[in-house]
């Protein structure tokens, strides 16, 4: 009787275990893929500067990557140009038509312009 008892309230403390155990877990998996879904959450055209054509240029820079790429640089009109040249020799941008290439660095230059002295990009310099 004793033996009995004692093995029900491992098989209890074992079954108990296990819960807490796999709750854990499941938690764990919920919140990381909670996190991972804050990760892909689609950025709206508001995280740019409002200006003109900032929703065309927004989709059209945001195609390949985040827009936190294009947020962390100012540069002058002819620096953005540039960048233009970088993504298309470099990262398969379609070499935009010069209605759309005017179009983008007239608000690239106004939302991000230079941010003054001591900061370069190391890519772009001559
Ligand atoms: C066809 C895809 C594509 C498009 C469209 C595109 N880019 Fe990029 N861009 C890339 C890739 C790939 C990288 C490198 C990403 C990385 O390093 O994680 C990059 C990197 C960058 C960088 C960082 C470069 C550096 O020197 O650190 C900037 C700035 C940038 N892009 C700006 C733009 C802007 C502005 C536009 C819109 C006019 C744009 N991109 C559109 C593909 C693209």
């Amino acid at each position: 009787m004793r033996v009995v008892l004692r093995l029900v309230v491992v098989a209890a403390l074992a079954c108990g275990a296990a819960t807490v155990f796999t709750q854990a877990q499941s938690q764990a998996q919920s919140q990381a893929q909670s996190q991972a879904q804050a990760e892909r959450e689609p950025e709206e055209p508001t995280v740019f500067p409002d200006g003109e054509n900032r929703d065309e240029v927004f989709y059209i820079c945001t195609t390949c990557h985040g827009s936190a790429l294009v947020r962390a640089q100012g540069h002058s009109r002819e620096r953005w140009s540039g960048v233009l040249d970088f993504m298309v020799e470099r990262h398969g941008m379609p070499e935009p038509s010069k209605e759309d290439r005017d179009m983008m660095l007239d608000y690239l230059a106004k939302a991000f312009p230079p941010k003054g002295r001591g900061y370069s990009n190391p890519f772009l310099k001559q």
